[in-house]
């Protein structure tokens, strides 16, 4: 058994891992599988860059082509979890999150901070998923009517650790992220 000291430490811990991967390209919390429900009910994951995480208001930020499927799927089920396998802590990090989609004047700040390079993945004709004749058929738009933000809104954090005794907690927004330990 573990006291409450204890379980706080260890979202602390989440939180410094989840942090990292927004500042620094090669923690492993830069690369999240994100998670959704097709509108038809099957499950979809991908790999997506992390691009915010705050803690005081309990979400995430990923960025998107509006043309992806994604988008489809988080109108007709906006639940995505993200999960993360953080290899140094051993540390599995899995959030289920509720999802808002900002799009044009709303995000206009985030778009000023895309670097020239990186714009190219916001926009393509056709859209992302068309059949294409052959694998270079299609133009890429670096258009900011395409750019995305999925802010994800963090209902729980499950953390699970392979230290000795493995261990595993979850941490739930309604309940004021206090936390419980789980069988792991
Ligand atoms: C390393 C890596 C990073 C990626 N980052 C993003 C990202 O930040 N946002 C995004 O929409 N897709 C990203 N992708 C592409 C997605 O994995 C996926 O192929 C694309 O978004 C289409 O997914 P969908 O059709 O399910 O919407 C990334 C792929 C890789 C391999």
């Amino acid at each position: 058994m573990s006291d409450h000291g204890d379980i706080a430490a260890f979202l602390d811990l989440g939180w410094q891992r989840l942090t990292r991967g927004v500042a620094d390209r090669r923690a492993a919390a830069r690369h999240p599988a994100f998670a959704t429900v097709s509108p038809d009910g099957l499950p979809e994951a991908r790999t997506v860059v992390l691009r915010g995480a705050s803690r005081s208001d309990g979400t995430v930020e990923v960025h998107t082509d509006g043309g992806s499927d994604k988008i489809a799927s988080l109108k007709a089920n906006p639940h995505a979890q993200l999960m993360i396998w953080d290899e140094k802590p051993k540390l599995q990090i899995r959030l289920s999150t509720r999802v808002t989609i900002r799009q044009g004047n709303e995000v206009a700040d985030r778009w000023q901070n895309v670097p020239d390079g990186s714009r190219m993945a916001y926009g393509a004709s056709p859209t992302p998923g068309t059949v294409i004749p052959d694998a270079e058929a299609y133009t890429k738009l670096a258009s900011r009517d395409w750019f995305t933000v999925l802010t994800c809104h963090i209902e729980s954090i499950e953390l699970m650790q392979l230290v000795d005794p493995h261990r595993r907690a979850v941490f739930r927004a309604r309940d004021g992220w206090i936390g419980e330990w789980w069988v792991p």
